[in-house]
């Protein structure tokens, strides 16, 4: 696992889109699993700004999105698949049927899971972003998820309703269910980029880098992976007692 601790967020941003960057240029097709979120705005922002100067192409790129809320009608701007188009997708070059992602919509959850987790599995993703939750989850796989689950359809918890509440106009308005990739689905991935900015992310950064491996703390599942990168800025890598700092 290698760990890069940037100053502030705009420089763990970049970092962490120079990683993707190295992907989409050395793949022949790259296939990238995308996190949405705060902690993504910077870095999608950072690749677009690739895009805008020139230098950086996505016409031969897939990107496959880690979890979607249920339930949200499909015009809704914070369904995930709308905030990747609006902060991402729809800025580049990718080709319009070249972002897929879960249908929350669907009537049929338990078999949308199971369609999403077949179509990830058949791309064989390059890299896959993570955010962090404030509970330590990663997609919408809570504390106590298993490591070896597959896509599925999850129920929040409730301190993930009230974290997320921000994006909605009331809590009452949050979801209540998603579908997610599972922890399993996640560690097929060729490597992993997990990401997390801000003091509020210290104690599950620490607890997924230097705790123990336990499904307690769904991100430390990470650890479980031969490829790993972990781009923090200082806040987030505050409570790392011996945390390598490169850039
Ligand atoms: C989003 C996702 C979540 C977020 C996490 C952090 O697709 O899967 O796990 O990555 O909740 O969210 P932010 O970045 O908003 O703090």
């Amino acid at each position: 696992m290698q760990v890069f601790i940037a100053a502030d967020a705009a420089e763990a941003a970049d970092k962490a889109a120079d990683i993707v960057e190295n992907v989409v240029r050395s793949r022949p097709r790259p296939r990238l699993g995308m996190a949405t979120g705060s902690t993504m705005v910077g870095v999608y922002q950072s690749l677009v700004d690739r895009y805008q100067a020139g230098g950086l192409s996505f016409a031969e790129t897939s990107i496959y999105l880690l979890d979607e809320y249920v339930g949200l009608d499909c015009d809704h701007p914070q369904a995930f698949r709308n905030v990747i188009r609006a902060g991402l997708a729809d800025l580049v070059d990718l080709r319009d049927d070249a972002l897929f992602g879960p249908d929350g919509s669907s009537p049929d959850l338990e078999a949308e899971a199971q369609r999403y987790e077949q179509l990830v599995t058949e791309a064989c993703i390059d890299i896959q972003l993570l955010g962090i939750g404030g509970n330590g989850h990663i997609a919408f796989n809570e504390p106590g998820s298993s490591f070896e689950g597959l896509s599925s359809v999850v129920t929040l918890s409730e301190k993930t309703r009230r974290d997320n509440a921000r994006f909605f106009a009331s809590i009452d308005d949050v979801p209540r269910q998603a579908i997610s990739q599972g922890i399993g689905t996640i560690l097929r991935a060729r490597a992993i980029l997990l990401v997390a900015l801000g003091a509020h992310k210290a104690r599950p950064i620490c607890d997924a880098l230097i705790g123990p491996v336990s499904i307690e703390s769904p991100a430390s599942a990470i650890r479980l992976h031969p490829d790993v990168s972990v781009v923090l800025d200082a806040g987030a890598a505050s409570l790392l007692p011996a945390a390598r700092s490169e850039s």
